[in-house]
């Protein structure tokens, strides 16, 4: 069913996915969960841990530290998902999956981000581990940069596609790849023109603003995010693919909170903090592009089909509602600043059950 659009002041849908988001752990856990529980009915959860997420018995308590810290009433489920290292065993990833507590694997090239010390050094590394997660049927979530020093920082993308991902795709051709959160009309490309097992997530910022952003007056921290913002051209691209009905472009927010602190610093984290009004900043894209109308696929409906999930079967509404974004949102004594904070949207979420 397409997103009900008739009425301009409410636009109903099948209640979204997220399928990319960091929870964290502790307090800054309790203080982002129901953020993005409050929108979406499920969250393909990060192992971008310290330590990292590594083994089935790691998953299952972090899923329950999670389920403890989401209200019960927002009927939220974490999906987990099992970082990569050089000496990950196969056994314990197919167990995980056979088990269902590892939905997916995820694939972060050694020191390509936030807590990726622990990554692949080099992928024929885990060879073992991709064989049986192809014959399972279980999905690949790649964070695609390369990560060599002299590599120009806007092309490591682009050049993930070309050293690495081709030769992937031609060694497993019935795995299950997410491309994550893509940056470049490259990525676009090359999935567009994949096998139907290739899809690609897009994030609310990566679509909103590109690389000038970054550096408006200023180093602006907040939008210094990996892969980082590139120019324009691929902001365009990225806003085409997502609002293209393609069922290979789905959503994925990438909300990735820091503390102000950790930001604003002289060597400041990656990431952006965008689950508190993800949704309405997806909607604000889509209507900028006259494509209202192919929100809930993107949405609530592309996902779970390429993970063979079902569809969810609450609905929810946005409401033509002018909302201010909070300047900060508070952790103990901390404080993370959202995406679009201080900004109007034209949206606001309103359940529907
Ligand atoms: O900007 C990012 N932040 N990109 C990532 O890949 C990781 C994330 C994080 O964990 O902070
Ligand atoms: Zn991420």
């Amino acid at each position: 069913m397409a997103t009900s659009v008739g009425n301009n002041d409410i636009l109903k849908m099948r209640r979204p996915d997220d399928w990319h988001v960091h929870l964290r752990d502790g307090a800054m856990l309790e203080a982002v969960t129901n953020h993005t529980a409050r929108s979406f009915a499920r969250a393909i959860v990060m192992p971008n841990l310290t330590p990292p997420i590594a083994t089935v018995a790691a998953a299952e308590a972090y899923r329950s530290r999670i389920v403890k810290a989401v209200d019960p009433s927002l009927n939220f489920t974490p999906l987990m998902t099992c970082y990569l290292t050089d000496d990950i065993n196969a056994k314990e990833v197919e167990q995980g999956h056979a088990e269902g507590v590892f939905t997916a694997c995820k694939l972060y090239p050694a020191n390509a981000t936030t807590n990726s010390a622990h990554g692949v050094t080099d992928i024929k590394n885990i060879y073992a581990v991709l064989e049986a997660m192809q014959r399972i049927g279980m999905p690949l979530l790649v964070h695609g940069e390369v990560t060599d020093r002299e590599t120009d920082i806007f092309d490591r993308e682009a050049l993930f596609i070309e050293r690495i991902l081709e030769k992937l795709v031609a060694d497993f051709p019935a795995l299950k790849i997410v491309f994550e959160h893509i940056t470049t009309e490259e990525a676009a490309a090359f999935v567009q023109s994949a096998s139907e097992n290739i899809a690609a997530t897009i994030t609310p910022h990566h679509l909103e603003y590109n690389r000038n952003a970054i550096f408006a007056g200023g180093i602006r921290p907040h939008y210094y995010c990996l892969p980082v913002a590139k120019r324009e051209k691929h902001r365009l691209a990225l806003r085409k693919a997502a609002t293209s009905g393609t069922p290979k472009f789905f959503l994925g927010t990438d909300t990735a909170p820091h503390t102000v602190d950790a930001k604003e610093s002289a060597c400041g984290c990656a990431g952006v903090f965008n689950a508190p009004t993800a949704l309405e900043s997806y909607a604000k894209t889509f209507e900028e592009e006259g494509a209202l109308g192919m929100l809930e696929a993107f949405a609530s409906e592309n996902g779970p089909r390429f993970y063979g999930l079902p569809l969810n079967e609450e609905q929810i509404a946005l409401k033509r509602q002018t909302q201010t974004v909070p300047e900060f949102i508070e952790v103990g004594e901390a404080k993370i600043k959202p995406f679009h904070a201080g900004e109007e949207l034209a949206w606001t979420l309103a359940r529907n059950n």
